[in-house]
């Protein structure tokens, strides 16, 4: 059967290169954005787009019948940092949108979720250095919790419905296209834009916290070929470790200071110093390289080079 994809949240940090990367591969025809706001001029140029609301079931059903949509990626969410100010929404949002899509597919109206989960699954009592897939997890922020509930509700929904969900535990991702969204790795993001345009970042967290990182690219990379596993080979229904590289941002400005000598970085860590020292170091993915062949690409000097390089142009 001929494929037609729906991307909810295509606007954001991941949904934009997302739905680029998923238009190249299947035709830019066969991949509706949708989202709640417009996004940059490719995404909205190379194809079909709707306003549409992730926690609306009735707006999901009727655009899932127009386009005869049979896979969705879910990619609204309120982050970590955003959620810990506004706590109940973003229960609602992150709770109500990933239920709306998971009961489409008890429904038989699609056939395959992707929804993201995230490295908050993990708390201040999870092991810290190369996180394994199952351990102590204990979330302790908004974001953490509602994602380890999601991941819960994913597993049920497929071991009670059949239902096809995937889903990978995306570290912090850093990328050049379109700026992050208010998480709490935002920083690895911001400082190339500051190195390039001040030559000089103020980082809010401290120079010592290490924290699992990846460029988009890999992310991306790794999204098309979970959906492409055979489900046979999917043998994690709740989320999977996913891991690239590790760094502080002491370790991030050295880095930088290659390609500009003159860089300087300065600290002054805010509330978002909590939640990075709630989370792991370092993951442990290798259920995701036995189960689909996943391997990561970059590493902080070749992200660099990637990040400094097209912001500069
Ligand atoms: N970016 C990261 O580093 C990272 C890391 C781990 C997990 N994730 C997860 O990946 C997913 C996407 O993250 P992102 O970084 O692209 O987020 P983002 O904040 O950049 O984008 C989210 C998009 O969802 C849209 N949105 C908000 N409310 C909506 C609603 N009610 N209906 C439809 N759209 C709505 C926003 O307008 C935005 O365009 C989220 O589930 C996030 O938790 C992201």
């Amino acid at each position: 059967m001929e494929k037609s994809i729906l991307i909810i949240g295509a606007c954001g940090q991941i949904g934009t290169e997302l739905t680029l990367a998923l238009r190249n591969t299947y035709g830019n025809e066969s991949v509706i954005a949708s989202d709640i706001r417009e996004g940059n001029e490719n995404l909205m140029n190379s194809g079909p787009f709707e306003i549409l609301d992730a926690t609306d079931y009735d707006a999901l059903e009727e655009v899932i019948a127009y386009y005869s949509i049979n896979e969705v990626y879910l990619m609204a969410a309120m982050l970590s940092a955003t959620a810990e100010k506004f706590p109940m929404r973003a229960w609602n949002l992150n709770m109500n949108s990933l239920f709306n899509v998971l009961n489409l597919a008890k429904e038989k109206k699609i056939d395959k979720i992707f929804w993201p989960s995230s490295i908050a699954v993990f708390g201040p009592n999870t092991p810290k250095e190369d996180t394994s897939q199952s351990t102590i997890m204990e979330p302790s922020t908004v974001y953490g919790i509602s994602k380890q509930s999601g991941e819960r509700w994913c597993d049920y929904y497929f071991h009670k419905y059949g239902v096809d969900v995937r889903s990978i535990r995306y570290p912090g991702l850093i990328s050049w296209k379109t700026m992050p969204g208010g998480g709490t790795t935002d920083y690895a993001v911001e400082i190339y834009h500051k190195a390039l345009s001040e030559g000089t970042y103020t980082c809010f967290l401290k120079e010592d916290t290490e924290l699992p990182m990846m460029f988009m690219e890999d992310a991306i990379k790794a999204t098309l070929q979970l959906m492409d596993a055979e489900p046979e080979n999917v043998k994690v229904r709740c989320s999977y470790n996913l891991s690239a590289m590790s760094f502080t941002p002491a370790q991030m400005a050295n880095c930088i200071q290659k390609h500009i000598p003159d860089f300087k970085i300065s600290y002054e860590p805010d509330f978002r110093q909590a939640i990075a020292d709630s989370w792991p170091g370092s993951i442990d993915d290798q259920e995701a390289r036995r189960d689909w062949g996943w391997k990561a690409e970059f590493d902080l000097e070749k992200t660099t080079k990637e990040m400094l390089e097209n912001l500069a142009s």
